[in-house]
Protein backbone atom coordinates (compact mmCIF):
# COMPACT_ATOMS: atom_id res chain seq x y z
CA UNK A 1 0.00 0.00 0.00
CA UNK A 2 1.49 3.74 -0.79
CA UNK A 3 1.76 5.86 2.13
CA UNK A 4 -0.90 7.99 2.90
CA UNK A 5 -3.28 5.23 0.99
CA UNK A 6 -6.78 5.15 2.13
CA UNK A 7 -7.17 2.79 4.94
CA UNK A 8 -9.65 1.73 7.16
CA UNK A 9 -7.72 2.22 10.72
CA UNK A 10 -8.63 -0.47 13.50
CA UNK A 11 -9.59 1.93 16.62
CA UNK A 12 -11.68 5.20 16.61
CA UNK A 13 -8.35 7.90 17.34
CA UNK A 14 -8.68 9.48 14.49
CA UNK A 15 -12.20 10.39 14.34
CA UNK A 16 -13.37 13.64 12.73
CA UNK A 17 -14.99 16.34 14.72
CA UNK A 18 -19.11 16.37 14.94
CA UNK A 19 -21.55 18.84 15.12
CA UNK A 20 -22.70 19.54 19.37
CA UNK A 21 -26.51 19.22 18.51
CA UNK A 22 -26.33 15.74 16.89
CA UNK A 23 -28.33 13.01 18.96
CA UNK A 24 -25.77 10.17 19.62
CA UNK A 25 -27.21 6.62 19.07
CA UNK A 26 -24.38 4.65 19.24
CA UNK A 27 -20.68 6.32 19.94
CA UNK A 28 -18.03 3.17 18.24
CA UNK A 29 -19.09 3.33 15.62
CA UNK A 30 -20.30 6.62 15.44
CA UNK A 31 -24.35 6.75 14.86
CA UNK A 32 -25.91 9.77 15.43
CA UNK A 33 -28.92 11.50 13.45
CA UNK A 34 -30.08 15.75 13.92
CA UNK A 35 -33.30 16.91 15.99
CA UNK A 36 -36.11 16.61 14.39
CA UNK A 37 -36.60 20.91 14.13
CA UNK A 38 -33.25 20.68 12.62
CA UNK A 39 -33.81 18.35 9.98
CA UNK A 40 -36.96 19.84 8.50
CA UNK A 41 -35.87 23.71 8.56
CA UNK A 42 -34.07 23.51 5.24
CA UNK A 43 -34.74 21.40 2.07
CA UNK A 44 -30.99 20.62 1.52
CA UNK A 45 -29.79 19.41 4.54
CA UNK A 46 -25.92 21.02 5.87
CA UNK A 47 -23.09 18.76 6.01
CA UNK A 48 -22.63 18.37 9.64
CA UNK A 49 -26.51 17.81 10.50
CA UNK A 50 -26.70 14.77 8.10
CA UNK A 51 -26.89 11.43 9.72
CA UNK A 52 -24.14 9.59 10.26
CA UNK A 53 -24.04 5.51 9.81
CA UNK A 54 -21.04 3.78 10.23
CA UNK A 55 -20.00 0.26 11.09
CA UNK A 56 -16.65 0.73 11.90
CA UNK A 57 -13.83 3.59 12.07
CA UNK A 58 -13.71 6.24 9.75
CA UNK A 59 -11.37 5.86 6.73
CA UNK A 60 -7.91 7.65 6.96
CA UNK A 61 -6.59 8.99 3.73
CA UNK A 62 -3.70 11.52 4.54
CA UNK A 63 -2.45 11.57 0.82
CA UNK A 64 -4.94 12.51 -1.92
CA UNK A 65 -2.39 11.75 -4.95
CA UNK A 66 -2.00 8.64 -3.49
CA UNK A 67 -5.73 7.46 -3.89
CA UNK A 68 -7.06 5.12 -6.78
CA UNK A 69 -10.06 3.06 -7.06
CA UNK A 70 -9.88 0.10 -8.87
CA UNK A 71 -11.89 -1.00 -11.16
CA UNK A 72 -12.11 -4.75 -11.91
CA UNK A 73 -13.74 -8.54 -12.23
CA UNK A 74 -15.60 -9.36 -15.11
CA UNK A 75 -14.79 -6.13 -16.99
CA UNK A 76 -12.27 -5.22 -19.71
CA UNK A 77 -9.65 -4.09 -16.77
CA UNK A 78 -8.52 -4.01 -13.84
CA UNK A 79 -7.69 -0.26 -14.47
CA UNK A 80 -6.64 2.45 -11.42
CA UNK A 81 -8.40 5.65 -11.53
CA UNK A 82 -6.92 8.80 -9.61
CA UNK A 83 -9.43 10.88 -7.97
CA UNK A 84 -8.37 13.49 -11.38
CA UNK A 85 -9.37 10.96 -13.93
CA UNK A 86 -13.02 10.39 -12.18
CA UNK A 87 -13.19 14.82 -12.02
CA UNK A 88 -12.41 14.67 -15.95
CA UNK A 89 -15.70 12.73 -16.58
CA UNK A 90 -18.52 14.67 -17.12
CA UNK A 91 -19.86 16.33 -13.97
CA UNK A 92 -23.37 15.86 -12.44
CA UNK A 93 -25.08 17.40 -9.50
CA UNK A 94 -27.94 15.12 -8.22
CA UNK A 95 -30.01 16.03 -5.64
CA UNK A 96 -30.92 12.71 -3.27
CA UNK A 97 -32.11 11.82 -0.03
CA UNK A 98 -30.14 9.28 1.83
CA UNK A 99 -32.58 7.07 4.33
CA UNK A 100 -31.17 4.33 6.43
CA UNK A 101 -33.28 0.94 6.29
CA UNK A 102 -33.20 1.25 9.80
CA UNK A 103 -34.69 4.84 10.41
CA UNK A 104 -37.65 4.85 12.76
CA UNK A 105 -36.12 1.57 14.18
CA UNK A 106 -36.67 2.53 18.06
CA UNK A 107 -40.56 3.43 17.61
CA UNK A 108 -40.81 -0.64 15.74
CA UNK A 109 -38.71 -1.72 19.43
CA UNK A 110 -41.33 -0.71 21.78
CA UNK A 111 -43.78 -3.11 19.31
CA UNK A 112 -41.77 -5.68 19.93
CA UNK A 113 -37.82 -6.11 20.59
CA UNK A 114 -35.41 -6.05 17.62
CA UNK A 115 -31.88 -6.10 17.06
CA UNK A 116 -30.10 -2.87 16.16
CA UNK A 117 -28.82 0.26 16.60
CA UNK A 118 -32.02 2.56 17.78
CA UNK A 119 -32.99 5.84 15.73
CA UNK A 120 -35.51 8.17 16.11
CA UNK A 121 -37.05 9.37 12.72
CA UNK A 122 -34.18 11.46 11.16
CA UNK A 123 -32.20 8.98 10.17
CA UNK A 124 -32.03 10.48 6.44
CA UNK A 125 -30.91 13.85 4.89
CA UNK A 126 -31.03 15.15 1.69
CA UNK A 127 -28.11 16.85 -0.19
CA UNK A 128 -26.69 17.46 -3.92
CA UNK A 129 -24.32 15.04 -4.75
CA UNK A 130 -21.17 16.34 -7.08
CA UNK A 131 -19.69 13.48 -9.40
CA UNK A 132 -19.35 11.19 -12.25
CA UNK A 133 -21.93 8.79 -13.50
CA UNK A 134 -21.36 5.46 -12.90
CA UNK A 135 -22.49 4.14 -16.21
CA UNK A 136 -19.70 6.80 -17.71
CA UNK A 137 -16.77 4.98 -15.23
CA UNK A 138 -17.98 1.73 -16.71
CA UNK A 139 -17.48 2.74 -20.20
CA UNK A 140 -13.62 3.22 -19.30
CA UNK A 141 -13.30 -0.86 -19.37
CA UNK A 142 -15.75 -1.38 -21.87
CA UNK A 143 -18.51 -2.30 -20.11
CA UNK A 144 -21.37 0.19 -22.42
CA UNK A 145 -24.09 1.51 -21.34
CA UNK A 146 -27.75 -0.25 -20.75
CA UNK A 147 -25.62 -3.69 -20.02
CA UNK A 148 -27.52 -5.99 -18.43
CA UNK A 149 -25.05 -8.88 -18.87
CA UNK A 150 -21.56 -8.70 -20.02
CA UNK A 151 -19.73 -11.28 -22.09
CA UNK A 152 -18.06 -12.61 -19.41
CA UNK A 153 -21.44 -13.18 -17.25
CA UNK A 154 -20.94 -10.03 -14.83
CA UNK A 155 -24.56 -9.33 -13.59
CA UNK A 156 -23.83 -6.86 -10.68
CA UNK A 157 -21.77 -4.32 -9.34
CA UNK A 158 -19.68 -4.36 -6.14
CA UNK A 159 -18.71 -1.45 -4.06
CA UNK A 160 -16.02 -2.60 -1.71
CA UNK A 161 -14.86 -0.17 0.77
CA UNK A 162 -11.64 -0.28 3.50
CA UNK A 163 -13.51 0.27 6.73
CA UNK A 164 -12.54 -2.11 9.14
CA UNK A 165 -16.13 -3.76 9.92
CA UNK A 166 -16.63 -6.14 12.88
CA UNK A 167 -19.82 -7.98 11.13
CA UNK A 168 -17.42 -8.89 8.13
CA UNK A 169 -14.58 -10.19 10.83
CA UNK A 170 -12.71 -6.72 10.25
CA UNK A 171 -12.97 -6.91 6.55
CA UNK A 172 -14.50 -4.03 4.46
CA UNK A 173 -17.97 -2.93 4.15
CA UNK A 174 -19.78 -4.50 0.65
CA UNK A 175 -22.69 -3.84 -1.41
CA UNK A 176 -23.90 -4.20 -4.69
CA UNK A 177 -26.43 -3.43 -7.65
CA UNK A 178 -27.91 -4.56 -10.64
CA UNK A 179 -25.81 -4.33 -13.48
CA UNK A 180 -28.20 -3.12 -15.62
CA UNK A 181 -28.90 0.23 -12.86
CA UNK A 182 -25.21 1.13 -12.74
CA UNK A 183 -25.26 1.35 -16.48
CA UNK A 184 -28.03 3.08 -16.92
CA UNK A 185 -27.23 6.45 -17.47
CA UNK A 186 -30.75 7.72 -16.44
CA UNK A 187 -30.28 6.01 -13.18
CA UNK A 188 -28.17 8.61 -12.08
CA UNK A 189 -25.88 6.23 -9.90
CA UNK A 190 -22.69 8.22 -9.03
CA UNK A 191 -19.13 8.25 -7.58
CA UNK A 192 -19.54 11.23 -5.60
CA UNK A 193 -16.67 13.48 -4.67
CA UNK A 194 -18.93 16.52 -3.81
CA UNK A 195 -21.78 17.04 -1.48
CA UNK A 196 -23.64 20.28 -1.17
CA UNK A 197 -20.83 22.01 -3.29
CA UNK A 198 -18.19 20.69 -1.03
CA UNK A 199 -15.54 18.41 -1.10
CA UNK A 200 -16.98 15.36 0.69
CA UNK A 201 -16.33 14.96 4.32
CA UNK A 202 -14.73 12.06 5.96
CA UNK A 203 -18.10 11.14 7.57
CA UNK A 204 -19.63 10.71 4.82
CA UNK A 205 -17.06 8.87 2.35
CA UNK A 206 -14.36 11.13 1.22
CA UNK A 207 -12.83 11.02 -1.06
CA UNK A 208 -15.36 8.85 -3.25
CA UNK A 209 -18.49 7.07 -2.24
CA UNK A 210 -21.47 5.34 -4.37
CA UNK A 211 -24.22 7.13 -4.44
CA UNK A 212 -27.28 5.09 -5.29
CA UNK A 213 -30.32 7.04 -5.90
CA UNK A 214 -33.65 5.51 -4.44
CA UNK A 215 -32.29 2.80 -2.43
CA UNK A 216 -31.43 2.27 1.32
CA UNK A 217 -28.71 4.12 2.02
CA UNK A 218 -26.67 0.55 2.72
CA UNK A 219 -26.50 0.40 -0.82
CA UNK A 220 -24.37 4.50 -1.42
CA UNK A 221 -21.24 2.67 -0.01
CA UNK A 222 -18.61 5.28 0.81
CA UNK A 223 -14.80 5.47 0.86
CA UNK A 224 -14.51 2.90 -2.32
CA UNK A 225 -11.39 1.20 -2.68
CA UNK A 226 -12.90 -1.48 -5.89
CA UNK A 227 -15.53 -1.55 -8.05
CA UNK A 228 -16.32 -4.88 -9.18
CA UNK A 229 -18.21 -6.38 -11.86
CA UNK A 230 -19.27 -10.12 -10.28
CA UNK A 231 -21.89 -12.64 -11.65
CA UNK A 232 -23.86 -12.95 -8.61
CA UNK A 233 -24.87 -10.40 -6.36
CA UNK A 234 -22.55 -9.63 -3.11
CA UNK A 235 -21.73 -12.14 -0.58
CA UNK A 236 -20.97 -9.66 1.84
CA UNK A 237 -22.75 -9.14 5.59
CA UNK A 238 -24.62 -6.22 4.58
CA UNK A 239 -26.24 -7.99 1.72
CA UNK A 240 -26.80 -11.34 2.75
CA UNK A 241 -27.28 -11.33 6.49
CA UNK A 242 -28.50 -7.92 7.31
CA UNK A 243 -30.72 -5.32 5.12
CA UNK A 244 -33.26 -7.98 4.52
CA UNK A 245 -37.44 -7.70 5.16
CA UNK A 246 -38.26 -11.21 6.80
CA UNK A 247 -42.26 -11.41 7.77
CA UNK A 248 -43.09 -10.61 11.33
CA UNK A 249 -43.38 -14.50 12.25
CA UNK A 250 -39.84 -15.08 11.25
CA UNK A 251 -37.28 -14.61 14.73
CA UNK A 252 -34.19 -14.99 15.31
CA UNK A 253 -34.50 -18.75 16.02
CA UNK A 254 -36.13 -19.72 12.52
CA UNK A 255 -34.59 -17.16 10.59
CA UNK A 256 -33.07 -18.63 7.01
CA UNK A 257 -30.97 -15.49 5.34
CA UNK A 258 -31.14 -16.67 1.55
CA UNK A 259 -34.90 -16.97 1.99
CA UNK A 260 -34.85 -13.69 1.12
CA UNK A 261 -33.46 -10.44 -0.91
CA UNK A 262 -31.51 -7.85 -0.21
CA UNK A 263 -33.75 -5.02 0.36
CA UNK A 264 -33.32 -2.19 -2.51
CA UNK A 265 -35.27 0.34 -3.06
CA UNK A 266 -37.66 1.87 -0.01
CA UNK A 267 -40.93 2.24 0.97
CA UNK A 268 -43.15 5.36 0.87
CA UNK A 269 -42.36 7.34 4.23
CA UNK A 270 -43.09 10.00 5.91
CA UNK A 271 -42.93 11.02 9.60
CA UNK A 272 -43.77 14.64 11.65
CA UNK A 273 -40.71 16.80 12.52
CA UNK A 274 -42.55 19.94 14.52
CA UNK A 275 -43.35 17.83 17.30
CA UNK A 276 -41.61 14.90 19.62
CA UNK A 277 -44.12 12.26 19.60
CA UNK A 278 -45.53 13.45 23.18
CA UNK A 279 -46.41 17.12 22.96
CA UNK A 280 -47.33 19.21 25.43
CA UNK A 281 -48.88 22.49 23.99
CA UNK A 282 -51.30 25.09 24.46
CA UNK A 283 -54.60 24.79 22.76
CA UNK A 284 -54.85 27.15 19.48
CA UNK A 285 -53.41 27.02 16.08
CA UNK A 286 -50.25 24.52 15.69
CA UNK A 287 -47.78 23.89 12.26
CA UNK A 288 -47.32 20.48 11.35
CA UNK A 289 -44.35 20.09 9.33
CA UNK A 290 -42.30 16.99 8.23
CA UNK A 291 -40.76 14.89 5.22
CA UNK A 292 -42.36 12.08 2.79
CA UNK A 293 -40.34 10.04 0.31
CA UNK A 294 -40.32 7.15 -1.70
CA UNK A 295 -38.11 4.44 -3.36
CA UNK A 296 -37.17 4.28 -6.59
CA UNK A 297 -38.07 7.72 -7.84
CA UNK A 298 -41.47 7.53 -7.51
CA UNK A 299 -42.82 11.21 -6.50
CA UNK A 300 -45.10 12.09 -3.65
CA UNK A 301 -48.63 12.46 -4.87
CA UNK A 302 -50.41 13.36 -1.31
CA UNK A 303 -49.38 13.96 2.46
CA UNK A 304 -52.94 12.98 4.18
CA UNK A 305 -53.11 14.61 7.86
CA UNK A 306 -55.45 13.89 10.80
CA UNK A 307 -55.93 15.61 13.60
CA UNK A 308 -58.18 12.92 15.37
CA UNK A 309 -56.28 10.25 15.76
CA UNK A 310 -57.00 8.83 11.83
CA UNK A 311 -60.60 8.81 11.32
CA UNK A 312 -60.52 12.33 9.37
CA UNK A 313 -58.09 13.44 6.54
CA UNK A 314 -56.98 16.21 4.98
CA UNK A 315 -53.98 16.99 2.37
CA UNK A 316 -50.98 19.24 3.97
CA UNK A 317 -49.08 21.36 1.05
CA UNK A 318 -46.16 19.42 -0.46
CA UNK A 319 -42.75 21.79 -1.02
CA UNK A 320 -39.10 20.96 -2.43
CA UNK A 321 -37.53 24.20 -4.24
CA UNK A 322 -38.50 27.55 -3.18
CA UNK A 323 -40.40 29.29 -5.65
CA UNK A 324 -40.89 25.94 -7.88
CA UNK A 325 -44.26 24.38 -7.56
CA UNK A 326 -44.25 20.77 -6.50
CA UNK A 327 -45.82 18.01 -8.78
CA UNK A 328 -44.95 14.59 -8.03
CA UNK A 329 -43.07 13.34 -11.35
CA UNK A 330 -42.60 16.90 -13.00
CA UNK A 331 -39.45 17.27 -14.66
CA UNK A 332 -39.03 20.50 -12.31
CA UNK A 333 -39.14 18.37 -9.45
CA UNK A 334 -35.94 16.14 -7.76
CA UNK A 335 -37.36 12.81 -8.28
CA UNK A 336 -34.61 11.20 -5.56
CA UNK A 337 -35.35 13.81 -3.31
CA UNK A 338 -38.19 14.21 -0.01
CA UNK A 339 -40.61 16.02 -0.22
CA UNK A 340 -41.52 18.26 2.77
CA UNK A 341 -44.92 19.22 4.09
CA UNK A 342 -46.79 21.54 5.69
CA UNK A 343 -49.80 22.04 7.49
CA UNK A 344 -52.13 24.04 10.30
CA UNK A 345 -54.17 22.33 12.64
CA UNK A 346 -56.39 23.83 15.13
CA UNK A 347 -55.83 22.08 18.74
CA UNK A 348 -59.15 22.06 20.84
CA UNK A 349 -57.69 19.64 23.53
CA UNK A 350 -55.76 16.04 23.70
CA UNK A 351 -55.61 14.27 20.67
CA UNK A 352 -53.80 12.52 17.92
CA UNK A 353 -52.16 14.06 14.88
CA UNK A 354 -51.56 11.18 12.66
CA UNK A 355 -49.75 11.89 8.84
CA UNK A 356 -49.70 9.03 5.94
CA UNK A 357 -48.20 9.91 2.64
CA UNK A 358 -49.44 8.47 -0.86
CA UNK A 359 -46.62 8.12 -3.86
CA UNK A 360 -47.01 7.99 -7.04
CA UNK A 361 -48.03 4.21 -7.54
CA UNK A 362 -50.28 4.90 -5.08
CA UNK A 363 -48.52 2.86 -2.66
CA UNK A 364 -49.66 3.95 1.10
CA UNK A 365 -47.68 3.20 4.41
CA UNK A 366 -49.29 1.13 6.79
CA UNK A 367 -51.58 2.16 9.76
CA UNK A 368 -49.72 -0.37 12.09
CA UNK A 369 -45.96 -1.05 13.08
CA UNK A 370 -47.23 -4.59 13.82
CA UNK A 371 -47.77 -5.41 10.30
CA UNK A 372 -44.67 -4.41 8.90
CA UNK A 373 -42.44 -5.50 12.10
CA UNK A 374 -39.70 -7.43 11.28
CA UNK A 375 -36.29 -8.43 13.35
CA UNK A 376 -34.04 -6.55 12.60
CA UNK A 377 -36.16 -3.85 12.88
CA UNK A 378 -36.05 -2.13 9.16
CA UNK A 379 -38.45 -0.13 6.92
CA UNK A 380 -40.50 1.24 10.07
CA UNK A 381 -42.44 3.27 7.67
CA UNK A 382 -46.46 2.96 9.80
CA UNK A 383 -48.52 5.84 9.77
CA UNK A 384 -46.48 8.38 12.43
CA UNK A 385 -48.32 9.57 15.25
CA UNK A 386 -47.81 12.23 17.72
CA UNK A 387 -49.95 12.69 21.24
CA UNK A 388 -50.87 15.92 22.06
CA UNK A 389 -51.57 17.07 25.50
CA UNK A 390 -53.37 20.62 25.50
CA UNK A 391 -52.82 22.20 28.59
CA UNK A 392 -54.52 26.21 28.46
CA UNK A 393 -52.18 27.04 31.42
CA UNK A 394 -49.17 26.13 29.93
CA UNK A 395 -46.93 29.43 29.87
CA UNK A 396 -46.00 30.70 26.09
CA UNK A 397 -42.42 30.35 26.67
CA UNK A 398 -42.89 27.11 26.35
N1 LIG B 1 -20.27 2.47 3.53
C1 LIG B 1 -19.26 1.99 4.27
N2 LIG B 1 -18.06 1.80 3.71
N3 LIG B 1 -19.42 1.70 5.59
C2 LIG B 1 -20.63 1.86 6.21
O1 LIG B 1 -20.75 1.59 7.42
N4 LIG B 1 -22.99 2.49 5.96
C3 LIG B 1 -24.09 2.45 4.99
C4 LIG B 1 -23.80 3.37 3.80
N5 LIG B 1 -22.46 3.15 3.31
C5 LIG B 1 -21.72 2.34 5.44
C6 LIG B 1 -21.48 2.66 4.08
C7 LIG B 1 -25.38 2.80 5.54
S1 LIG B 1 -26.19 1.58 6.38
C8 LIG B 1 -25.96 4.03 5.31
S2 LIG B 1 -27.54 4.34 5.84
C9 LIG B 1 -25.24 5.11 4.63
O2 LIG B 1 -23.93 4.72 4.24
C10 LIG B 1 -25.13 6.32 5.53
O3 LIG B 1 -24.45 7.36 4.89
P1 LIG B 1 -24.01 8.65 5.70
O4 LIG B 1 -23.24 8.24 6.92
O5 LIG B 1 -23.22 9.46 4.72
O6 LIG B 1 -25.29 9.36 6.09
Amino acid sequence: MAQGALRGPSDYSREPPRHPSLRINAKEPFNAEPARRDLVASYITPVDLFFKRNHGPIPVLDDIASYYVTIGGLSGGPRRLSLDDIRKLPKYNVTATLQCAGNRRTEMSKSRKVRGVGWDVCALGNATWGGAKLSDVLGLVGVPCHTEITPSGGKHVEFISVDQCPEEKGGPYKASIPLGQATNPAADVLLAYEMNGEVLKRDHGYPLRAIVPGAIGARSVKWLDRIDIIEEESQGFFMQKDYKMFPPSVDWDNIVWSTRKPQMDYPIQSAICSLEDMSVIKPGQITVAGYALSGGGRGIERVDISSDGGKSWFEAHRYQKQGVQYVAGNITSDKWAWVLFKATVDVKGDTEIVVKAVDSSANVQPESVESVWNLRGILNTCWHRIRLLATPNLRSSM
